[in-house]
């Protein structure tokens, strides 16, 4: 769907990709763009920038893990601005660790990876295809289509947001909605780089473990968040549904599916490696 003239929701709006992807969608003409997310002070300085477009921008303190809170701003968006036409279901958490992660982590990591996007669509699916349109995005990752080393909770979840993208996908589009998934490896945000969030100690958000973040970095290239908008839009316009901003990716999907054993031997020589090298850095 071209986003000219639609009105759209974003989640996870006050930083990194989901910024990004505000800008876009202003540049790009949408009418309204409704930001969300729970950074209350995030919000307020990502709209005090963008001044002059504040007649199209919207903002709402949000935890998308919260069905009543979701349904809340959702409904509050459609009475005050209108119906929404896209909406980005984009807020995520990397949690990292294994089997051993704590039970908080995991659920955590639940919520906001899975059963957000779940929220955002049980109350927009009913609407969007009363009207026989509408667009879903769910923002979920290559971690999701490939593994992540050294953060299970984050590789979990991420595969469930893109199982449910798949089936959403095949379920809705017969109702006129389309769906849409995006898929990105490294991208320049606080969550893979803490230090990029000023003014704040607390890196729970981040994929900051040394292996997750050593591993993304060194996979391939680290995109810009705007790099990543500009061609998920392109996508959302060309109604993709998987968006590859690393277009390798296609490839190291195209290797696990004919041939997980090597696949898998790979992965095992990377995270042996990794995890040696940060152990003993002069190896
Ligand atoms: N940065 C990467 O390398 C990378 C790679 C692949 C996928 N992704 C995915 O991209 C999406 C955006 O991440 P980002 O890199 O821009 O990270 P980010 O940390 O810059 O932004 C995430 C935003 O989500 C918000 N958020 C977190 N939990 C929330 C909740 N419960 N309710 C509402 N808002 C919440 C945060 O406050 C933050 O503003 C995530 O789903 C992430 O998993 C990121």
């Amino acid at each position: 769907m071209d986003p000219t003239g639609r009105i759209c929701g974003v989640t996870g709006a006050a930083s990194g990709i989901g910024l990004a992807l505000v800008d876009e969608l202003l540049s790009s003409g949408a009418a309204h763009v409704a930001m969300m997310d729970f950074d209350g002070e995030g919000l307020r300085t990502a709209l005090a920038k963008r001044e002059r477009y504040s007649s199209r921008l919207s903002t709402y303190q949000v935890n998308v893990g919260s069905e009543p809170q979701i349904k809340a701003a959702l409904q509050k968006i459609e009475n005050e601005i209108g119906p929404i036409d896209i909406f980005f279901s984009n807020a995520g958490i990397s949690r990292s660790g294994g089997v051993d992660a704590s039970d908080e982590d995991w659920l955590d990591s639940w919520d906001v990876n899975v059963m957000a996007h779940i929220y955002a669509a049980r109350f927009l699916v009913p609407k969007m295809s009363e009207r026989k349109k509408g667009h879903l995005v769910q923002t979920a990752s290559a971690a999701g289509l490939l593994s992540v080393l050294g953060a299970a909770p984050y590789a979990v979840t991420k595969h469930a947001a893109v199982a449910l993208s798949e089936w959403m996908a095949i379920t809705y589009r017969p109702l006129g909605i389309s769906v849409s998934c995006i898929c990105p490896q490294g991208v320049r945000t606080p969550m893979l780089f803490p230090e990029l969030k000023k003014g704040t100690s607390d890196f729970s958000n981040t994929l900051a473990d040394t292996v997750a973040q050593s591993a993304v970095t060194s996979a391939g290239t680290v995109l810009e968040p705007g790099d990543v908008a500009r061609i998920a839009i392109q996508g959302i316009k060309d109604d993709k549904f998987l968006i590859l901003p690393h277009p390798e990716v296609a490839g190291f999907m195209v290797k696990k599916a004919s041939d997980i054993e090597t696949w898998l031997s790979q992965m095992i020589r990377i995270s042996e490696k990794l995890s040696g090298a940060l152990q003993d850095p002069l190896r």
